[in-house]
């Protein structure tokens, strides 16, 4: 039988994007750790020096929000919840041994995908709030003390929700054969579409019917 062409799932430009987010991530929570933890001080050092770190990790924050909102902006749709993912959910652990789900009808994004997307943004709509209250020199002398013990609060929980969640998500993108090179080729096996996003893959294909001359 022949085998079936690669299914592009991501274009150059949200490759690009993505790994925008990725990277002001990796920054930006290195040195927060650096600044929280006295035992990780020495994670300061990823941008040179401990001064260059407090300087710049907010500015690496505010990059990775600005580029998280065109991801934010372009997936929304996608990331909708729906009567699927309650099967998905229930179905967790068969998902998680590789069984196949019967009644499993998963679209472009699964369950798990979803509470990603949904804790990415409302973490980062509270780190840059929150962000914006505590940022010396430039914002924090227009707030009042509380305000800005609270914002500290604020900011150091999103932290810490947002960094197991992307490690969640890192894990999952490796651990499925055939998910990173979604985001490195730009595509995906037909298998794996068939297998782990069945309903994306009929609208995929359907869509290259209608398209063909
Ligand atoms: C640092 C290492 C990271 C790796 C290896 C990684 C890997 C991936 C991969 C392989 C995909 C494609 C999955 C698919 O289409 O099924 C993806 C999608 C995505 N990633 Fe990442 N990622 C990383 C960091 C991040 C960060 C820091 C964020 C956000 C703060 C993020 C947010 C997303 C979103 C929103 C999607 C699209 C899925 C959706 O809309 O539900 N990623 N990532």
């Amino acid at each position: 039988m022949r085998k079936e062409k690669p299914i592009q799932r991501y274009n150059a430009l949200e490759r690009m994007n993505h790994w925008v987010v990725a990277f002001c991530f990796i920054l930006a929570a290195i040195s927060g750790l650096g600044f929280f933890f006295p035992s990780f001080n020495w994670l300061m050092n990823i941008f040179g020096t401990p001064q260059l770190a407090r300087i710049l990790h907010p500015f690496a924050g505010v990059i990775m929000f600005a580029a998280f909102m065109i991801m934010f902006l372009r997936y929304w749709k996608y990331n909708l919840f729906n009567r699927n993912d309650l099967v998905w959910a229930k179905n967790i652990h068969r998902i998680t041994l590789n069984e196949e789900v019967e009644g499993d009808d998963t679209g472009r994004y699964n369950f798990g995908q979803k509470c990603v997307f949904w804790v990415a943004i409302i973490s980062l709509v509270l780190l840059l709030a929150s962000g914006i209250v505590i940022w010396r020199p430039y914002f924090a002398h227009a707030f009042p003390i509380p305000l800005i013990r609270l914002a500290l609060l604020v900011h150091s929980l999103a932290a810490v929700g947002l960094i197991i969640t992307i490690m969640v998500h890192i894990y999952a993108a490796l651990w499925i054969k055939g998910t990173i090179t979604a985001m490195v080729e730009g595509t995906v096996p037909a298998a794996w579409a068939k297998k782990h996003h069945p309903r994306w893959y009929r609208e995929v294909r359907e869509k290259q019917q209608e398209d063909k001359p």
